[in-house]
């Protein structure tokens, strides 16, 4: 793996991945999104800022699924309001993964982002909890992010034509609902979970002005 930015000062940018619905994805990305710049050879930093810890167990849990040779390429920390964006000069991006409900955390985090990447799921009811989140972030970078779709359903095209109407920006490569994804709560995300993902990263860095090397 080749570090882009060995020689140069770390990026420092936070990305929050951030929706007050629960079980759209925040979680998935969050890990997805960490091994996909980490493997792109940024450094990256992993932020539980959810209390109850769906980030952390994962990490507890993913080295007695490591293969030998294998390491987590992205380091990891829990987060409470005061320590979102402690440490972020070491690293090129700081992903913060945010708990549902709880408004505070979630506005804190938002306010320390230089992006918000908001996962829904594409049916109505999700696409209502969207608007409100868009009304929190205002007008800083954001794009929704539509994950467990099926695609070439009639659900996932009204969603897309929904968010085309309304002018919200959404990245242009939705997440499948997949095994594999499932599966990599547990272990590393292998090449089928990172099969989407990985254009998101792509599509991430070109909106942040970052280098892309794939
Ligand atoms: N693309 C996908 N394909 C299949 N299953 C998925 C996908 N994305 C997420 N899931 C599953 O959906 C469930 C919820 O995902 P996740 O925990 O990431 O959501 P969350 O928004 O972080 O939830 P919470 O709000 O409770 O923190 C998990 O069981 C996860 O494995
Ligand atoms: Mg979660």
């Amino acid at each position: 793996m080749t570090n882009i930015t060995n020689q140069m000062k770390p990026l420092g940018k936070i990305i929050a991945v951030a929706n007050q619905k629960g079980g759209v994805g925040k979680t998935t990305t969050s890990i997805n999104l960490s091994t996909g710049l980490a493997n792109l050879g940024y450094k990256v930093l992993l932020k539980d800022a959810d209390t109850t810890g769906s980030a952390t167990l994962w990490f507890d849990n993913i080295y007695s699924s490591l293969l030998d040779g294998e390491s987590v390429p992205f380091d990891f920390e829990i987060a409470n309001k005061t320590s979102l964006s402690r440490n972020r000069e070491k690293y090129d991006f700081v992903i913060i993964d945010t708990p549902p409900q709880e408004t505070m955390i979630m506005d804190a985090s938002i306010k320390v982002a230089d992006y918000v990447v908001i996962p829904t799921a594409p049916t109505s009811l999700d696409i209502d909890r969207v608007i409100e989140i868009l009304r929190l972030i205002e007008d800083k970078p954001c794009k929704v992010l539509l994950t467990q779709i099926k695609v070439n359903t009639i659900t996932y095209r009204a969603a897309r034509e929904m968010f085309e109407d309304q002018d919200i920006d959404f990245f242009n490569t939705g997440i499948a609902h997949r095994e594999a994804v499932i599966h990599s709560i547990g272990q590393l995300p292998n090449d089928d979970a990172m099969r989407d993902y990985r254009m998101i990263v792509n599509e991430l860095l070109v909106d942040l002005d970052c280098e892309v090397n794939s």
